[in-house]
């Protein structure tokens, strides 16, 4: 009996969730994109600025990841890189806050020109954040190392272009680090 009391309060619970029988809450003003949920162009909250979405987000994240990994040589190597799978969670985290706050970048308004140069340099970020973020879940300290390295160069490209004027693209190459191990795959 206590079995099927509880098969009914699942089932109750399941069909108080369903799609159709919640109420709709707001008018879609413009057209709605399929697989956005109802939502339009018009339903971004975009107020925050562009400096304050870097500061207190790409870079705050960011600085989750580089404050995670480094060596300090001196008389002796320091390792910055975690020492516990909390440490490691964290540096996953922030990697994948990084990522998926790329797409805050390409939201409506953000952009600042539309040629796809500014789209690139967030995509470009995006794929260093989930190598950190694979490498940090692989508990890779080299891997996870160039792919911050990976990050940097992303911000530069953007920076480069955007807010210190075009000074054209950096080099991207991998480089060894003096006295660190050498980038992967090579
Ligand atoms: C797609 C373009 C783009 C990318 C990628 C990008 N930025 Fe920015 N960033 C900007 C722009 C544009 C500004 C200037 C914002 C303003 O002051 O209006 C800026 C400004 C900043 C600022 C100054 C914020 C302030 O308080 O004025 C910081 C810090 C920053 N970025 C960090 C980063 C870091 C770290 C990365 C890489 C992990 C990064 N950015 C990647 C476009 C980008």
């Amino acid at each position: 009996m206590i079995r099927s009391s509880t098969a009914l309060a699942a089932a109750l619970f399941l069909a108080a969730c369903s799609p159709q029988s919640a109420p709709a809450t707001s008018t879609p003003s413009g057209a709605a994109v399929e697989g956005m949920g109802g939502a339009t162009m018009a339903d971004f909250r975009t107020d925050v600025s562009m400096a304050d979405l870097m500061a207190h987000v790409i870079d705050y994240n960011s600085f989750g990841v580089w404050h995670r990994q480094g060596w300090i040589i001196g008389e002796t190597v320091q390792e910055l890189f975690p020492t516990d799978d909390e440490g490691w969670h964290a540096a996953e985290s922030a990697a994948f806050s990084v990522a998926e706050a790329t797409n805050l970048l390409l939201l409506p308004g953000r952009p600042l020109d539309d040629d796809r140069t500014w789209v690139d340099a967030t995509h470009m970020l995006y794929d260093a954040a989930m190598k950190a973020q694979a490498a940090a879940l692989a508990r890779d300290k080299v891997a996870f190392f160039y792919a911050g390295s990976d990050m940097y160069q992303a911000c530069v490209a953007c920076h480069n272009r955007y807010v210190a004027g075009d000074m054209g693209q950096p080099d991207t190459t991998l480089k060894p680090m003096p006295g660190g191990p050498p980038p992967p795959n090579q």
